[in-house]
């Protein structure tokens, strides 16, 4: 059992929980994923790591509540545990394997939508652990629903904040923020999007324009996790690839980002329908 040592509610159906996980802390690398399990029957659910710490032995998760699994989830407490924590899965972020002199000439920018914001913040930590600050920005849709942004301005070299009402900070979507910043003379040799299926479709197209290399993560359906059952592919570069193994993270210029919306729609009427279940 994976006990979970502390639960916390960051916005509107976000939550934190740190996890005792010393197996999956001690291997943990930025851009990589778990699977949680609840219980013996419970789903299994994929989740971005947003922080971990070797030494305690304890991972970081953030999710939202969209469906039964993850409304159950936000229902367990600290001193619960989790029957299944598996990781850590996927490949990590390419980046992390190049020369760290290189890397540190390259101007680096961060693109987070919503909960997105919390696989970025473990990228963006190591990097400042490595003595490179990117610049980040933050998008969410209103103020209640901007998170970790304490803790990723004190590891980005500058954080920008945006929110579509304008109830926050600047004004619009976190395309926008790239849109002024290029504009103002900012220039990058790399992007990272990652954030809802459709922001990263078009933070994408607009990065092609402006010529920047752009990785983003998909976070597909998926059951296995190991490359087995085919729940997770996604077309890139006209080639079918698994999220879970060959990702999550990809050449975001080359995913087709229409398939993959299509495909994220197939099980919405049977989720709705154990949603409406759970909460009866
Ligand atoms: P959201 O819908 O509130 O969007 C967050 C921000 O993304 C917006 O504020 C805006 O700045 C930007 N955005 C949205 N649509 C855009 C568009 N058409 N063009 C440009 N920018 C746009 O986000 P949310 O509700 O927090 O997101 C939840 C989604 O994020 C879920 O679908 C979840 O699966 C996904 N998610 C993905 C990952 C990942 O690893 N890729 C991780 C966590 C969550
Ligand atoms: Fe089964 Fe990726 S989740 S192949």
């Amino acid at each position: 059992m994976y006990k979970i040592l502390k639960a916390e509610l960051l916005a509107d159906k976000i939550y934190l929980m740190d996890v005792e996980a010393p197996r999956v802390a001690k291997s943990c690398q930025p851009g990589q994923f778990v699977i949680v399990k609840i219980d013996d029957a419970g789903e299994r659910i994929p989740l971005t790591i947003c922080d971990y710490d070797a030494e305690a032995g304890t991972v970081t998760i953030v999710f939202q509540c969209v469906g039964e699994s993850t409304y159950r989830m936000a229902d367990l407490k600290a001193g619960d545990a989790f029957e299944d924590f598996t990781g850590p899965l996927g490949c990590p972020s390419e980046w992390i394997n190049e020369d760290i002199e290189e890397l540190k000439k390259k101007k680096m920018l961060f693109v987070a939508g919503g909960v997105g914001t919390a696989p970025v913040y473990p990228q963006v930590k190591w990097l400042h652990d490595h003595g490179i600050d990117a610049d980040v920005i933050i998008g969410a849709k209103t103020k209640d629903l901007i998170i970790l942004e304490k803790e990723m301005e004190a590891v980005a070299g500058n954080l920008y904040v945006t929110t579509d009402d304008g109830s926050y900070k600047h004004k619009g979507m976190v395309t926008s923020v790239v849109e002024e910043l290029v504009e103002a003379g900012k220039q990058y040799d790399q992007c990272i999007a990652i954030g809802p299926v459709i922001m990263m479709k078009f933070t994408c197209l607009l990065t092609k324009k402006l010529g920047i290399p752009t990785i983003v993560s998909m976070n597909p359906i998926m059951v296995d996790g190991t490359g087995m059952c085919g729940a997770c592919r996604l077309t890139v570069g006209g080639e079918v690839k698994f999220a879970c193994v060959d990702g999550p993270e990809f050449d975001g210029h080359l995913v087709d980002f229409d398939q993959a919306m299509k495909r994220q729609q197939m099980y919405k009427t049977e989720e709705g329908r154990a949603l409406l279940r759970y909460q009866e």
